[in-house]
């Protein structure tokens, strides 16, 4: 039951495309566009001391959220959170430590471990759903805003294995050698995560994006098993507003996601523009994919390779993006010309 009470937009070029309808001009923004690459934000961020007190802290996620919007123009805000916000409301808190990533005290590796984790509710997450609320009433109609989760098996891997990790196998053991408790682990990350969306969408999201940040990992027979299924079950549930899937890697999988009930398909660089569109089919908006590092080189070569991209994509069903969020040490000023190249970019 959508509660919050849905505005008219200024900008709505990003739900119109992941609609299918016809804009005047592909809609962008970026992953990663809160924090990383504004130095604004990390003059938030030193005011609560750290990364995690920002999440929590509604009125200045609020405002790391539309930083990204007032400087760098990009035609929707994505809420200032993590993905790890969702195993600690099951009961696996985190941490967040400067250069070395997300840490987990406790890990799953047994069923008792899983019997004591709860299925998590929005109210567990209350300061995720104030930050979207005075989000929603800072932006006043002016582009949508984007609420987020972990896909299940990404979440899996990160509850498992208990930080980051190249091959996260520690997580993929507990696949094959406990796959009756890693069922019953993605059923509770499903149901809460269906809960914690639909709370998102109460609470002013218009659009969702489900991150499956190491799909890469899996064989294509476990990502069906142990990724798709669940993420099949969650665009099922989410009805209120379109959903996105963004699966980093799966380029086995792009058939499969073509029959996802959702409206839009996120690719990695990695992922050919034309065969993606082939094997996904004309049904589905496609998002990104540039390479992150293009922001690297200079004007001309960014300008050059964003057209390209934008010429191979069409200029419908198509939402600009990269292929994986942004990195820390690009400069600020790359990725606006990024951003202002696609804004001024028109089909011929
Ligand atoms: O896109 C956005 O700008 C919204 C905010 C957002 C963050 N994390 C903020 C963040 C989003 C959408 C995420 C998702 C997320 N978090 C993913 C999926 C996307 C992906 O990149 O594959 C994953 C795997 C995580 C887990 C996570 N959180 C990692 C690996 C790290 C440490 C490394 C890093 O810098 O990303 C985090 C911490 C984190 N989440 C930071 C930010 C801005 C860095 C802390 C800081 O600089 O203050």
């Amino acid at each position: 039951m959508i509660t919050f009470a849905r505005m008219q937009l200024q900008n709505d070029l990003l739900l119109r495309a992941a609609r299918g309808e016809k804009t005047e001009r592909t809609p962008v923004w970026l992953m990663r566009q809160a924090g990383r690459v504004l130095p604004e934000y990390r003059a938030v961020r030193e005011q609560v001391g750290g990364f995690k007190q920002l999440v929590e802290t509604p009125e200045l996620a609020a405002e790391v959220t539309i930083q990204p919007v007032d400087i760098l123009g990009v035609d929707a805000a994505i809420i200032f959170s993590d993905i790890l916000v969702i195993p600690e409301a099951m009961g696996l808190s985190y941490e967040v430590v400067e250069a070395k990533g997300p840490t987990f005290e406790q890990t799953i590796r047994n069923g008792a471990d899983i019997d004591r984790l709860k299925i998590a509710s929005p109210e567990d997450l209350q300061y995720v759903m104030d930050a979207l609320q005075i989000t929603k009433k800072n932006l006043a109609g002016r582009v949508p805003l984007i609420g987020f989760a972990g896909a299940p098996w990404t979440i899996l891997a990160y509850m498992v294995e208990g930080r980051g990790s190249k091959t996260f196998s520690v997580s993929k053991k507990f696949l094959y050698t406990e796959p009756a408790l890693s069922h019953r682990l993605l059923e509770k990350i499903t149901l809460s995560t269906i809960n914690y969306l639909k709370g998102q969408i109460s609470s002013g999201a218009d659009i969702v994006q489900l991150f499956d940040s190491w799909a890469g990992l899996l064989s294509p027979e476990q990502y069906e098993e142990f990724s798709l299924r669940y993420i099949r079950r969650i665009c099922e549930a989410i009805t209120e507003v379109p959903v996105v899937v963004f699966a980093k890697g799966a380029f086995f999988a792009r058939e499969a996601m073509g029959k996802l009930p959702c409206e839009v398909i996120g690719l990695d660089w990695n992922m050919e523009i034309e065969l993606s569109r082939e094997l996904i089919g004309n049904k589905k908006t496609l998002q990104g994919n540039m390479d992150p590092c293009l922001l690297y080189a200079d004007h001309e070569t960014i300008r050059t390779e964003t057209h390209r991209m934008l010429k191979r994509f069409g200029p419908h069903r198509h939402i600009a993006n990269l292929g994986h969020g942004l990195y820390p040490d690009i400069e600020k000023e790359k990725v606006k010309f990024y951003v202002d190249t696609i804004k001024s970019y028109r089909a011929v």
